[in-house]
């Protein structure tokens, strides 16, 4: 599975990155708000530190507008993604952007059927958000479920990028459920490799070494 960031916050991704397993990074308009920057700007700071996929969202809702700003947000470097939402001028524009060789990330994917569309659409990853289906007393991961179900049963090569993930359980199950890539933010990234056995065995064998040879 890969291993994405979702923040925009260029400290994180460059200590995300300095671990060796980030494979990209994706950003959405709040995450952009919080950080106050040029967004095209951090784009292409962002590019420089990460070589894979970087989703750069389009604010534009309606069809003319996201080809117009994707188009921008594609001529930043050649490993943006630009993400659009699941609705019928998001589909329409990723079908645009597929034929056009431009690569596209459908966000805002809460149902199986949205999923299928944009597959049919060309689309190069698909963000259900798992974590906002929980809030609602849904299941975020029964819907990864289902649109593995649906991308194996018809060879569809969109990838499916779990994303609203909220603690280290989400992406346990995402692994197991065969989800292609898990974007996850930065607090959780580092609680991934945490274990209490694991520190008080480190701390024992130490301390072992210690009483034994001295040091
Ligand atoms: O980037 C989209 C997504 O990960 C948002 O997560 O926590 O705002 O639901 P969240």
């Amino acid at each position: 599975m890969q291993l994405y960031i979702d923040t925009a916050n260029i400290d994180e991704i460059k200590e995300a990155a300095a671990l060796g397993v980030l494979d990209g990074v994706t950003t959405n308009p709040s995450l952009i708000a919080k950080e106050k920057i040029d967004y095209r700007r951090r784009l292409a700071e962002i590019c420089e530190v990460v070589k894979g996929p970087v989703s750069a969202e389009v604010i534009a809702t309606d069809y003319a507008g996201m080809m117009k700003e994707g188009r921008e947000h594609a001529k930043i470097a050649s490993n943006i993604v630009v993400k659009l939402p699941t609705t019928v001028d998001g589909l329409r524009a990723c079908k645009a952007f597929s034929d056009e060789g431009v690569k596209t990330n459908m966000t805002l994917c809460f149902q199986p059927l949205q999923a299928l569309m944009v597959a049919k659409a060309g689309a190069f990853l698909v963000s259900p958000f798992i974590g906002r289906l929980d809030d609602v007393a849904e299941d975020g991961m029964d819907l990864i479920h289902k649109m593995r179900q649906i991308y194996d049963n018809y060879g569809f090569q969109t990838k499916i990028l779990a994303a609203s993930i909220r603690h280290p359980k989400h992406i346990v199950d995402c692994a197991l459920a065969g989800t292609d890539v898990a974007t996850v933010p930065f607090g959780v990234i580092k609680q991934m490799l945490n274990h209490p056995l694991t520190d008080s065995g480190l701390k024992k064998f130490v301390e072992d070494y210690r009483k034994a040879f001295g040091g």
